[in-house]
């Protein structure tokens, strides 16, 4: 028989991901909610819509805004889907400090926006929910972060994710509805925003490797990250809604390293040799004929940092029957191989 999906946030990386892992499987019908924009934002799932076996026949596509119950009630109304996957969110840290309403009206508001819809488009039996939360719910709480670790929300996007995590539990306890939290560490791919840090990393260091000379400009080289690989992690998502109840889940690697281990692994594998000198805001790195690769500049720190997320999955490895796949190492080599096949100028 086949299922009927719903994701928010398709055009994003997880989304990209999730719905060719939906499509794959050969028996769902996935459906997407796009916000209207006045250029061409679906990049990341062009190949799927230029494919005639499957656009308007496996995969459709829906104007809709987290910020709009309209939309929203609409689309779920018309699909009536057995799973929504809420991955739509202005998921943007420090964007989030200069959005703060924008943000919790999109990612708190906008979650009990969609549970609602179920709720009154009487699909309650029916549809089945995850909710993308997030380790930065954890802010500076004690690491290794675990499902019993006390939340800590260190930003906007935090603390909101932290409402659309506590909505999604109300409604699971207070009307039944199948919904889940994938409490999910960071995950990257080739498919990563470019101003996230692992992607601008890899981007700024394959472009001096060119030959561009253009210096990267980062903030908080200490924070520590627990980075996974974005189409590992998608699997999981459907895997919580396939569980026989629902529930709350980490998923991570377990291992951390900082923004500076990451620039150095990047190099690495670029055989670029960086020469690190100065502390604080006056560290920096060169290359070996004197180019400036990597400049500390405070426009990237934000008011609040979280400085170490490492997380404990013990729980989602034995549900999910999963160990983590991807090392750190292979994650980069993917977006390396990825980055070098694209010759796309570097910006900050
Ligand atoms: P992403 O690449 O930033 O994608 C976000 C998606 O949400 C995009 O499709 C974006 O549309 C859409 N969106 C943003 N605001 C919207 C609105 N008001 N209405 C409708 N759609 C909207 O994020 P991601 O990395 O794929 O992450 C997916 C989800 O997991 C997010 O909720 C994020 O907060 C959460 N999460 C991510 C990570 C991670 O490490 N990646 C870890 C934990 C949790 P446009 O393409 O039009 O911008
Ligand atoms: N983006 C960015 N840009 N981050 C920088 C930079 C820079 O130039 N310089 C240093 N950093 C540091 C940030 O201060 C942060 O400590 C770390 O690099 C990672 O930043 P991001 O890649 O922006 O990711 P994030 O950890 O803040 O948030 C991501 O992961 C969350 C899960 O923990 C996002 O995907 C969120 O949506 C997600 O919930």
């Amino acid at each position: 028989m086949n299922k009927k999906a719903l994701i928010t946030g398709i055009t994003g990386q997880d989304g990209a991901y999730l719905a060719r892992f939906l499509l794959n499987k050969g028996n769902y019908e996935v459906h997407g909610v796009k916000r209207r924009s006045s250029s061409f934002n679906t990049a990341r799932i062009d190949d799927l819509i230029n494919d005639q076996d499957v656009y308007e026949n496996k995969l459709f596509l829906h104007f809709g805004d987290m910020t709009d119950s309209i939309s929203l009630n609409k689309i779920v109304g018309d699909v009536e889907p057995d799973e929504i996957y809420n991955l739509a969110a202005q998921s943007h840290v420090q964007v989030s400090f200069e959005t703060p309403e924008y943000t919790a009206n999109a990612d708190a508001i906008g979650t009990l926006r969609l549970l609602e819809a179920i709720r009154q488009m009487d699909l309650v039996q029916k549809t089945k929910f995850y909710q993308a939360s997030t380790s930065e719910m954890f802010g500076n709480a004690p690491y290794p972060q675990s499902e019993l670790t006390p939340f800590a929300p260190n930003s906007p996007y935090a603390t909101s994710k932290l409402f659309a995590y506590w909505i999604t539990k109300n409604y699971r306890d207070a009307y039944g509805i199948f919904a889940s939290n994938g409490i999910l560490f960071n995950h990257e791919s080739p498919l990563r925003g470019e101003t996230f840090v692992t992607r601008k990393i890899v981007r700024g260091l394959v472009a001096l490797s060119r030959g561009e000379k253009k210096t990267i400009l980062l903030g908080n080289l200490d924070a520590k990250r627990d980075w996974g690989d974005a189409e590992e992690f998608v699997e999981l998502m459907w895997q919580i809604l396939q569980l026989d109840q629902p529930t709350d889940l980490v998923i991570a690697t377990g291992k951390s390293f900082s923004v500076r281990d990451f620039i150095n692994m990047v190099a690495h594998t670029l055989k670029i040799k960086l020469k690190w000198s100065g502390i604080g805001l006056e560290e920096a790195a060169f290359l070996v004929d004197g180019t400036q690769a990597i400049k500390v500049s405070s426009a990237y720190f934000r008011p609040l940092e979280v400085n170490h997320l490492v997380g404990d999955s013990t729980l989602a490895q034995q549900m999910l029957v999963w160990k983590p796949q991807k090392t750190i190492e292979e994650l980069i080599q993917k977006m390396v191989d990825h980055e070098i096949s694209n010759s796309i100028s570097f910006r900050n």
